[in-house]
């Protein structure tokens, strides 16, 4: 179970819109733009129907198009997608092995001069460097965008997540920390940023570019505001949660735990660890089943391998086959290769990573910190 989510500020917010008659682009939104930036510390919050919505607005606003490079994180394909849909190329940094998150060094390795933006993912709730990405992003004049859709409130060395990049990606979808059905939000303080992304997402009368009509409705905005009241308290429910689900790795020497690093806050999302039974002779099937058996749910191996294995990279399908914008594409000039081994720290931990959701009330993680335990303890005596 999770906690509770709704609780009647949303239908007095919901009734308010309905009583007005103004379904859309009405006060609500702005309310949630002003409050949303203000909790930030921000100068400029932009809201719209998702967080993928703004991933592609804000490529398009780090200046990306045809021919460029847009350097992503392996673990997940969503920035990627942002890029692909402005029809940049993706290309890839490694994770660091101990947090699962972007390597500034890699990073730093992987820029290009076709390079224009850097996008970082601040996974299942925990931040990536973001200072050294954000200096590796300054050394080479390119935008870094941190992709916070697992990130919300999430404290790195003083300042948000969201904050430290030139621009910060939020989502509201069904199962974030903070939910309007579906919904996002991006923060700047850079005023150019700012309008070239509200200038894509919300199509006007003659849109001076190609722009479209990624708009939030009043009624999410509603939600959004009466959970934008509550989600700090969420938060600190599923730290509590986290703390009983790492306590049930105590001991066990053929787990790893994920790092939280100095300075590095937690707003927990995807509990995750990496199974290294095979190097002290466990089975991976006999903890699988011992997990199974929990009767919680829980996954080994993610995704398997790295986003950038997956078809819609290596195969040119974004663009009808025409080759665009990662095969022949007739303004990339770069010779980017997808082949194995592009991220090998990404290849060896994704199919070891073991994940299980971790925005639960403290009760319900007691229980699955149980099984876990019990789990752990079977698949050990083998
Ligand atoms: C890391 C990450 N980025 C972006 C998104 C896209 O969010 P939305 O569904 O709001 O478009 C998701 C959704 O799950 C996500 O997990």
């Amino acid at each position: 179970m999770g906690v509770d989510r709704f609780d009647g500020k949303e239908i007095e917010y919901l009734q308010q819109i309905l009583d007005s008659g103004n379904l859309a682009a009405g006060s609500f939104v702005s309310r949630l733009e002003t409050e949303f930036a203000a909790a930030y510390g921000v100068k400029h919050a932009i809201a719209a129907n998702a967080a993928m919505s703004l991933l592609i607005s804000t490529v398009y606003a780090a200046g990306a198009g045809a021919g460029d490079e847009v350097l992503c994180d392996p673990v997940v394909q969503f920035h990627a997608i942002g890029a692909l849909w402005q029809n940049a190329h993706p290309t890839w940094a490694d994770v660091q092995a101990d947090t699962w998150l972007m390597d500034p060094a890699s990073a730093k390795a992987n820029i290009t001069p076709s390079t224009k933006a850097i996008i970082a993912t601040n996974l299942w709730g925990q931040p990536a460097e973001l200072d050294a990405l954000r200096k590796v992003a300054d050394d080479s004049k390119v935008v870094f965008i941190e992709d916070c859709a697992h990130a919300m409130f999430l404290p790195y060395k003083g300042k948000y997540a969201g904050t430290w990049g030139h621009i910060g990606v939020y989502s509201f979808c069904q199962g974030k920390h903070m939910t309007t059905g579906d919904g996002g939000m991006a923060v700047t303080d850079d005023d150019d940023l700012a309008a070239r992304i509200r200038s894509v997402t919300c199509f006007g009368e003659s849109p001076p570019q190609l722009a479209t009509v990624f708009r939030m409705t009043e009624m999410q905005a509603a939600i959004g505001l009466a959970q934008l009241e509550k989600v700090k308290g969420y938060i600190e429910e599923y730290q509590k949660a986290y703390a009983q689900l790492s306590a049930a790795l105590e001991g066990c020497d053929w787990v790893q735990p994920r790092a939280i690093k100095e300075g590095c806050g937690n707003s927990p999302y995807i509990f995750s660890f990496l199974f290294r039974g095979d190097e002290k002779g466990i089975e991976r099937e006999a903890f699988e089943q011992a997990l199974f058996e929990t009767g919680d749910l829980w996954n080994i191996g993610f995704t398997q391998a790295p986003a950038y294995k997956y078809k819609l990279f290596t195969e040119p399908m974004a663009y009808q086959n025409k080759g665009c914008p990662t095969h022949n594409c007739p303004y990339y000039k770069g010779d980017y290769e997808y082949r194995d081994g592009l991220c090998p720290t990404a290849e060896e931990i994704i199919p070891r990573m073991v994940n299980t959701n971790c925005m639960i009330s403290e009760e319900t993680a007691k229980r699955v910190a149980e099984g876990l335990r019990k789990a752990l303890e079977t698949a050990g005596k083998g």
